[in-house]
């Protein structure tokens, strides 16, 4: 098959390497805004060009032939290039622009839940006016503001990390809604947050391993928020979930697939990736993704064992049940190298040099850009470090190595897969629920 992927991250190149290595792969066709040279060296059919231009991102299709694509990026798929390939013939892996919704507005899926009786909620609503704004969040504790749509991961406010008294929060709120027109409040829910991401092709729904990723920039669970410095996984599952925890997030993911295709009248083909958190009184759900995470993609295709291009066809078909998708039993640690000053004030068009590598890590390209003299870091996280382990204090060791031999005006967090950091996180879930 002729196989079409779009964008050039680092998640995007891990994906690239699982289609590509496929027998069904006859040739990985790339659409991505920047030259990712771990992916051009898979395909020598990339095209540079615009991830929002549709017609482009068709064109380049027809051209080369493809039959089947894949989005890894949101913005294309809220774009809705997944409904001008369908309409040019081309089977797609990724959600339509409607579909899509699941991740580009809250208070759809917020009211979806709501609306099929769905549990994982935490209490919410959506205000178009500041009406009974202030009541609201009167009876509701502490809370988050969120902006419907995509924001770069920047339209989530929460109270006691991005601001603090209620006045603070209804003045976030007023202003979104003066934007967007709306905005979702809801609950603040305290416990601790994992990524489950499931193939779904509409009515089958098969779960990757549970994964914990790390969004503040510094060591600690210090600093801004960022797209994700890292991210771990056990053999089995998370140590500070219990097997039903999972089982609840997955059925709620069960339920929410169905739930989209009676709303919306076509199933769900992709990937639904849920941030959920574990609470004192179960699982609620942070919100969903429409695609793989990233770094969560290099933690669960690193683990994959099935044909990756037999996924994506029988998400396509509908055959998922058909398939015995498997993950080895092994640990993962993915650490990102980013840019000093990431994300606020990164350095950028600065040099950087991947040492010695240790056997066990692979590593993927992100925000760099390979010029005649070398590597350069282009202000966005640069390279992602993935190692697999028997155990994750093994999976660390080689991450952590390979992410520290990396020259250049670039840092990292060494916490992440750590003992320490992992303990803290098990003790925290312990003093909740006790
Ligand atoms: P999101 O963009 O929805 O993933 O939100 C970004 C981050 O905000 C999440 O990873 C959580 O850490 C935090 N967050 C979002 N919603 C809530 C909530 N209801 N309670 C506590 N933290 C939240
Ligand atoms: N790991 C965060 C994200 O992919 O959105």
């Amino acid at each position: 098959m002729r196989i079409l992927l779009i964008g050039n991250g680092a998640r995007e190149h891990i994906l690239a390497k699982k289609i590509a290595e496929s027998p069904q792969c006859e040739e990985l066709l790339v659409f991505g805004n920047a030259l990712n040279p771990g992916m051009e060296s898979l395909t020598s059919t990339y095209h540079v060009g615009d991830l929002e231009d549709n017609e482009a991102i068709v064109a380049f299709a027809e051209q080369n032939g493809a039959e089947l694509a894949v989005v890894g990026p949101e913005n294309p798929i809220a774009n809705g290039v997944v409904d001008a390939l369908r309409a040019a013939g081309i089977s797609c892996a990724s959600p339509t622009k409607k579909m899509g919704q699941l991740e580009s507005s809250k208070g759809f899926t917020r009211d979806l839940l709501k609306k099929y009786g769905i549990e994982g909620n935490p209490s919410f609503k959506v205000f178009e006016s500041e009406e009974g704004m202030a009541e609201f969040v009167e009876n509701l504790g502490a809370f988050v503001v969120k902006a419907d749509g995509l924001h770069g991961g920047k339209g989530v406010l929460v109270q006691g990390d991005h601001f603090e008294s209620a006045g603070e929060g209804l003045e976030a709120a007023k202003k979104f809604i003066d934007s967007d027109g709306h905005v979702v409040i809801e609950e603040k829910l305290v416990g601790q947050e994992f990524s489950l991401m499931s193939f779904v092709d509409g009515d089958h729904v098969v779960d990757m391993p549970t994964i914990q990723d790390h969004k503040r920039s510094y060591e600690g669970d210090k600093g801004p928020n960022t797209g994700g410095m890292g991210t771990y996984s056990y053999p089995d599952r998370l140590p500070f979930l219990e097997a039903s925890d999972v089982e609840a997030a997955h059925q709620i993911t069960v339920k929410v697939a169905k739930a989209l295709k009676e709303e919306l009248g076509e199933p769900f083909v992709g990937i639904m990736y849920g941030g959920f958190m574990v609470t004192k009184t179960g699982v609620r759900l942070i919100e969903y993704n429409a695609r793989f995470g990233d770094p969560e993609a290099m933690n669960a295709l690193t683990l994959l064992e099935t044909d990756l291009v037999d996924i994506l066809k029988a998400q396509v078909d509908g055959t998922l049940d058909q398939l015995d998708i498997r993950f080895s039993k092994k640990a993962t640690v993915c650490k990102y190298v980013v840019p000093e000053g990431y994300p606020s004030a990164p350095v950028k068009n600065e040099q950087i040099e991947i040492g010695d590598v240790p056997e066990g890590v692979d590593y993927y390209y992100a925000s760099v850009d390979q010029r005649e003299d070398g590597l350069y870091i282009l202000g966005s996280r640069s390279v992602a470090f993935v190692a697999t382990g028997e155990t994750v204090e093994e999976a660390e060791k080689l991450a952590e190595k390979a992410a520290s031999s990396v020259s250049g005006p670039v840092t990292h967090r060494k916490d992440i897969g750590t003992r320490e950091l992992i303990e803290k996180r098990v003790e925290m879930m312990e003093a909740l629920k006790n």
